[in-house]
């Protein structure tokens, strides 16, 4: 590993020598047009290969409905002009809130979700022309051993973890969730896919990454006499009875899933970890569950890696930790490398899967010539932002109007929308947007 250190390139030559002292393979494309075209993706057509990533954003009405600052970050991404918008993790029930004004989608909440995709195809018309309909995925979530849905801890474990017990001080004899409760929340995963079909979305995601509940599942090895943990078939089960359930039960919509290529804890308790290497990333499961993914149905996934609880950088490389946090032990290219070696590596091994990889937004304005290489080389089927998006909700449509992002709008990666999050305060960019300038006052400390 190398040591950190902040973003400090003037040019692309200067990113990509020092990304060749580190050994790292960081494509490089001058010509982002491949961007910007219309784009096949799981039997639909794109306007263009630029997408939002999910970003939580703690806005929500105690119903779990959209708040006017929900779908004002929506309407801000609708009028960006990305192809495709992956809507933030929503409960699919009230203890599998990871706070309060987590989004939850149930019958009571349906008409502001219906409200919520209804602006957004407006806004996205009204500004990119009549045809122009981005392709609108909801997150669905139980954010189960991190579940917080008054405020406090309320977490919901599949197994024990002696690396992530400790964050939220779980006792050694803490219950483990039943498989009938496991097999409740799948059925209720179904029941929200079907609102989510009747709010005018266009496809549900089963979150499988970061840790909560499903992700949680996947890494179970030492889960003991239960269906849904111990060998890969049944680490495994969770996943795709969700997935399958929902094809059988509402057809109308595509299913997808957002998985953690690995969670970067030691094996036996991270999923895509080396059993001989515990502390080595092993794509093996991964592939393979990607592959059964495809097999169920999913044409499209998109990628992360780590659980942002337990080493924040694996997940999002950045400049500065959030207030409290460690300045990372390893380069941000190094995490970028990563994240882009996992989709090429799943994508790669799942032909007719298209793979949506993460973490380039510590890039700055050269991620979108990054992705046009990955992309033009097969390793990743679109440009996608999160923290990028949440500064600068716009860079799709500056990238198609001027073929760059404009340095002085894109992100700083300072982690303070990640701080804002964890303080289960409002989201929203404290550096670019005027409406979050004040949010955290100056030299507050945690
Ligand atoms: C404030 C915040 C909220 C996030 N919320 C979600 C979420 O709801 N679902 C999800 O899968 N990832 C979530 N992420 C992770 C991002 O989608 C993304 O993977 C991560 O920021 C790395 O990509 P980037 O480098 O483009 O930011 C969140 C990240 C941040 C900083």
């Amino acid at each position: 590993m190398a040591n950190h250190e902040r973003f400090r390139f003037r040019s692309v030559e200067a990113l990509r020598a020092e990304a060749g002292r580190l050994g790292l393979d960081i494509p490089w494309r001058e010509d982002v047009s491949v961007l910007l075209e219309k784009a096949p993706l799981a039997g639909r057509k794109i306007a263009n290969r630029l997408a939002v990533l999910p970003m939580e954003g703690a806005d929500a009405e105690p119903s779990g409905a959209p708040s006017e600052w929900t779908r004002r970050r929506y309407r801000r991404w609708a009028a960006g002009g990305a192809g495709l918008i992956w809507c933030e993790a929503t409960a699919v029930r009230a203890d599998g809130r990871s706070n309060p004004a987590q989004l939850m989608l149930t019958e009571g909440s349906l008409g502001g979700f219906a409200r919520l995709v209804e602006e957004m195809r407006a806004v996205a018309r009204r500004a990119h022309g009549a045809g122009h309909d981005p392709l609108l995925v909801l997150q669905l979530t139980h954010s189960g051993r991190f579940a917080k849905p008054e405020g406090t801890p309320r977490p919901l474990i599949v197994q024990h973890n002696p690396h992530l017990d400790p964050i939220h001080e779980l006792p050694p004899d803490a219950e483990l969730v039943s498989d009938d409760e496991l097999a409740a929340i799948r059925d209720d995963f179904v029941e929200a896919a079907d609102l989510a079909a009747a709010a005018g979305f266009d496809a549900v995601d089963v979150k499988a990454c970061h840790g909560y509940l499903v992700s949680e599942t996947l890494a179970a090895h030492s889960r003991e006499d239960s269906r849904y943990g111990g060998p890969f078939e049944n680490r495994t089960r969770l996943l795709l009875e969700i997935v399958r359930h929902i094809r059988e039960e509402a057809p109308g919509i595509l299913v997808t899933s957002r998985l953690s290529a690995s969670d970067a804890v030691p094996f036996p308790f991270g999923f895509g970890m080396d059993p001989d290497q515990p502390e080595r990333l092993d794509l093996a499961e991964p592939k393979a569950l990607a592959a059964l993914l495809g097999r169920a149905g999913v044409r499209f996934m998109a990628l992360s890696l780590g659980i942002p609880a337990w080493k924040p950088y694996v997940g999002r490389p950045f400049d500065r930790p959030a207030p409290g946090g460690a300045v990372p032990p390893e380069h941000p290219l190094e995490g970028v490398a990563r994240h882009l070696a996992a989709a090429a590596e799943i994508g790669g091994a799942v032909p007719d899967l298209a793979v949506i990889g993460a973490g380039l937004t510590w890039l700055r304005a050269y991620g979108p010539g990054v992705a046009a290489a990955a992309v033009t080389s097969g390793r990743s089927a679109a440009f996608a932002l999160g923290r990028g998006a949440l500064a600068y909700p716009d860079f799709a449509a500056d990238l198609i109007d001027e073929g760059r992002l404009a340095p002085d709008k894109v992100c700083t990666t300072c982690s303070l929308c990640s701080y804002l999050l964890r303080r289960q305060e409002r989201v929203g960019c404290v550096v670019r947007d005027p409406a979050f300038k004040s949010a955290i006052r100056p030299g507050r400390k945690e």
